[in-house]
């Protein structure tokens, strides 16, 4: 890792240029509010999101979540600009251990299926498709975001 980047755990002052990263990758959705998603993170005891900057620029994230069983991924980005920089499999490799330090002994994570570059990233990564249906439903519905 070039000696500038750093992954960090998240700070209250870096919020907006998270929320920022975010929608510039495209990882925002009208029916999730990012500030919540947030706040939620953070009052989770063992969830977490980290950040990697260099200097003071937000440059990539992931939020990692551990529910006693299976460990998750959510918001994994990385700024277009340092997009192929091994930047992304840096957050993953940070998530990994951290799960490891839980006992976590698998984790899980959900990309559209026909985000291809995403699924073809996350092989490189070892990460392997299971035959799964992801079902959900809704319990708090957020305010409207755009
Ligand atoms: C997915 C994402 C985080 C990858 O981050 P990144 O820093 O560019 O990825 P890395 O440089 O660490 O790449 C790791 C490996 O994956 C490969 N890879 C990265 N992006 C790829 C792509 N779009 N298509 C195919 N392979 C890709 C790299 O070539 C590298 O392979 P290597 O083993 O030969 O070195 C980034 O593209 C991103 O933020 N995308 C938008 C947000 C998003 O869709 N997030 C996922 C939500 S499910």
């Amino acid at each position: 890792m070039p000696p500038d980047y750093k992954i960090i755990e998240f700070e209250e002052r870096y919020r907006d240029d998270v929320i920022h990263l975010w929608r510039i990758c495209d990882l925002t959705r009208p029916w999730n509010d990012p500030n919540k998603d947030i706040d939620r993170i953070l009052s989770d005891q063992t969830g977490k999101l980290f950040l990697i900057r260099e200097d003071n620029k937000v440059l990539g994230s992931v939020m990692v979540g551990y529910d006693g069983h299976r460990g998750s991924v959510y918001y994994l980005s990385v700024h277009p600009d340092y997009q192929k920089k091994n930047l992304g499999r840096l957050l993953m490799k940070r998530s990994e251990d951290y799960l490891l330090t839980l006992g976590c002994p698998k984790l899980n994570l959900m990309v559209r299926t026909s985000n291809i570059p995403v699924i073809e990233f996350y092989g490189r990564l070892g990460y392997e498709k299971d035959e799964v249906v992801v079902l959900g439903k809704r319990l708090i519905t957020d305010q409207k975001q755009h």
